[in-house]
């Protein structure tokens, strides 16, 4: 049978422990993968003890809680808070989501945190997104129109139309899905990946757009679109409620009719 190891240099070793403050009554621990790629060192898991009574309640606020109070090296990427921006996408307890929106009740015992699985890591939880936002480029995310659009007033849309973006447009491109998905992880150099095909859709189906045959000549390709084996992860994954795997499956079809 296969036997698969980590490289020597990427094995995780123990890391420091924080304990929480003497008196505190609701302590959790948080697990947090800690890779510094200056210190010549292996990654490492640090343990921080929280005291829950004096932390708000996502995950989020127990990241800044720790880099402001506790261990400033602690390095992540944060910015709305809310859900919006996508940025702080992470591995939390096994699962890819967003630690702004994973309340920390939620996780019944310690909490792990790793970055988002099988990207380059930068640091600590932040993974290298250069690769996959070239591949967001190479969809061109933007209208593409030959015809004019009119001197006075926006290009319209019939309500229909518009709806048929529905559950593409709020795609925050936080990545969760495309880090699950299995095709992704074996095959990202070349297969574009949910959160990319949800893009391209989104776009496909926009009614204004009329580069659609281009559009979909560039997926015409058994990696670009047809890694894709409908194992879902990405659909179960996505923290906005968006369904990615349906958006692949409607390309599919639109390829199958164009014939
Ligand atoms: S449905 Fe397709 S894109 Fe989603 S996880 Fe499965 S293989 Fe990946
Ligand atoms: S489809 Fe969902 S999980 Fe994927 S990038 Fe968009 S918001 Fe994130
Ligand atoms: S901080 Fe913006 S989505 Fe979490």
């Amino acid at each position: 049978m296969a036997e698969f190891t980590l490289p020597a240099n990427s094995k995780v070793g123990p890391g420091k422990v924080f304990s929480a403050p003497g008196g505190a009554k609701r302590v959790r621990d948080f697990k947090i993968y800690r890779w510094d790629p200056d210190s010549g060192e292996n990654p490492r898991l640090d343990t921080y003890g929280i005291d829950l009574d004096a932390c708000g309640p996502m995950v989020l606020d127990a990241l800044i809680k720790i880099k402001n109070e506790v261990d400033g090296t602690l390095t992540f990427r944060r910015s709305c808070r809310e859900g919006i921006c996508g940025s702080c996408a992470m591995n939390i307890d096994g699962t890819n989501t967003l630690a702004c929106l994973k309340p920390i009740e939620e996780v019944k015992a310690a909490i792990s945190i790793y970055p988002l699985p099988h990207m380059p890591v930068v640091k600590d939880l932040v993974p290298d997104l250069t690769h996959i936002y070239a591949q967001y480029h190479s969809i061109k995310p933007w209208l593409q129109t030959v015809t004019p659009p009119p001197p006075d007033r926006e290009q319209s849309q019939s309500v229909a139309e518009r709806e048929k973006l529905d559950g593409l447009w709020e795609c925050i491109l936080c990545f969760c899905c495309s880090t699950s998905c299995p095709s992704y992880w074996w095959n990202g150099d070349r297969y574009l990946g949910p959160a990319i095909l949800l893009q391209a859709y989104r776009w496909i189906a926009d009614s204004r757009d009329e580069n659609t045959g281009e559009r979909l000549d560039q997926l015409e390709d058994p990696f670009r679109l047809y890694r894709c084996h409908t194992i879902m992860n990405c659909t179960k994954t996505c923290p906005k409620g968006l369904n990615p795997a349906k958006a692949i499956a409607e390309i599919k079809k639109l390829m199958v009719i164009r014939r």
